[in-house]
């Protein structure tokens, strides 16, 4: 299943449209590597699922460039994402 981006971008002020479009972006690159990394897992041959899950891993390097930007065009965003990345850290240490 694919995500659907629930947004029209008209109205929304130009810096805040660039993250929402960084953020949708996003979106689509995660679909697109969890479709291939489905489809890998779904195919009979070596040679097909090697191909699928490598594309599968570019599509993660794309969705990294895009959270590269986010993180400069939104400071808020990256400090929340850090902050989850210590809590996660915190719990896996209690685990
Ligand atoms: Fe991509």
């Amino acid at each position: 299943m694919m995500s659907q981006i629930p947004i029209r971008m008209n109205n929304i002020p130009l810096k805040e449209s660039d993250q929402q479009v960084l953020r949708a972006s996003m979106i689509a690159e995660l679909d697109a590597a969890s479709l291939y990394d489905q489809m890998a897992a779904s195919s009979s041959h070596p040679n097909v699922r090697k191909i699928l899950k490598s594309i599968a891993e570019e599509e993660k390097v794309h969705f990294g460039e895009f959270l590269s930007q986010l993180n400069i065009e939104d400071g808020e965003s990256a400090k929340a994402i850090a902050k989850g990345d210590i809590e996660a850290r915190k719990l896996r240490e209690v685990i």
